[in-house]
């Protein structure tokens, strides 16, 4: 069962332009070289199986379809494509190169043949698939979006997550509501800002905006990421 490559438009990731760096795609010579493990932020391996060992952990199962928003070139998605049944990863990005680079990276684990389907979208909205999804992650994405575009995301996962699914989403923690300071996170070192990138927020604003878009949020904090991301858990309200 081939991979499906469903892209757009190039153009499509200038959605992103001056606000996160996933606006600029990655040239052919780029993608041979390997740039493209360092644009998602690099802890290939760590993270990519960081996120595996998590879903398993939360009950995902060969027969379940995952849906892996921004999932870039699949550093989590190579080890969820080996686990899953053909034809049940589905994974969504703006950025047309890092699909690209995902297609490579799968042909080079010989997993080009697991029934992937890679979908280039900018607007959140799943309906494509035409399928209901039992789980739902995104790693290293919320991080990078303004609250309007988490309620969007929120709002298009609504759309198609299965009634018993579970969409977990990582962020960066603040300790209250409207942190406009800086904060550096430990471990990691890395500095995020209320409204500029890496953007951090406290859960009970992220809750506010999945209470808009039908859904509950129940945070999960520590997972053992490398870089102090933490983790929430959003299901049908
Ligand atoms: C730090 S990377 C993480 C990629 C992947 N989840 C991983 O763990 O390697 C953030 C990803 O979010 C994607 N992204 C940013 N804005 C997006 C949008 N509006 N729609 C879909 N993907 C988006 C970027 O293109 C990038 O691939």
């Amino acid at each position: 069962m081939e991979t499906r490559l469903l892209l757009q438009d190039d153009r499509l990731s200038h959605a992103m332009d001056g606000i996160n760096q996933y606006a600029k795609e990655l040239d052919d010579d780029e993608l041979g070289q390997g740039v493209h493990r360092h644009f998602v932020g690099d802890l290939w391996d760590e993270v990519g199986d960081l996120q595996y060992r998590f879903l398993r952990e939360c009950g995902l199962r060969p027969d379940m379809n995952l849906l892996d928003v921004g999932c870039g070139c699949l550093r989590g998605g190579l080890h969820f494509i080996r686990y899953l049944e053909p034809g049940r990863y589905h994974g969504v990005d703006i950025n047309a190169s890092l699909l690209r680079a995902g297609m490579l990276e799968l042909r080079h684990a010989a997993l080009d043949e697991r029934g992937a389907t890679l979908l280039q979208r900018a607007d959140f909205d799943f309906q494509a698939f035409e399928k209901k999804f039992e789980v739902v992650i995104a790693v290293s994405v919320f991080t990078h979006l303004f609250f309007n575009h988490i309620a969007r995301c929120l709002h298009g996962i609504k759309q198609v997550l299965a009634d018993s699914g579970v969409f977990y989403a990582t962020f960066f923690n603040a300790p209250t509501r409207l942190h406009l300071e800086p904060l550096t996170h430990d471990p990691g070192g890395i500095t995020t800002s209320y409204d500029s990138d890496p953007f951090h927020c406290h859960p009970e604003e992220l809750a506010t905006l999945a209470y808009w878009a039908g859904l509950r949020a129940d945070v999960i904090g520590e997972w053992s990421h490398p870089r102090a991301q933490q983790m929430i858990a959003f299901r049908h309200a």
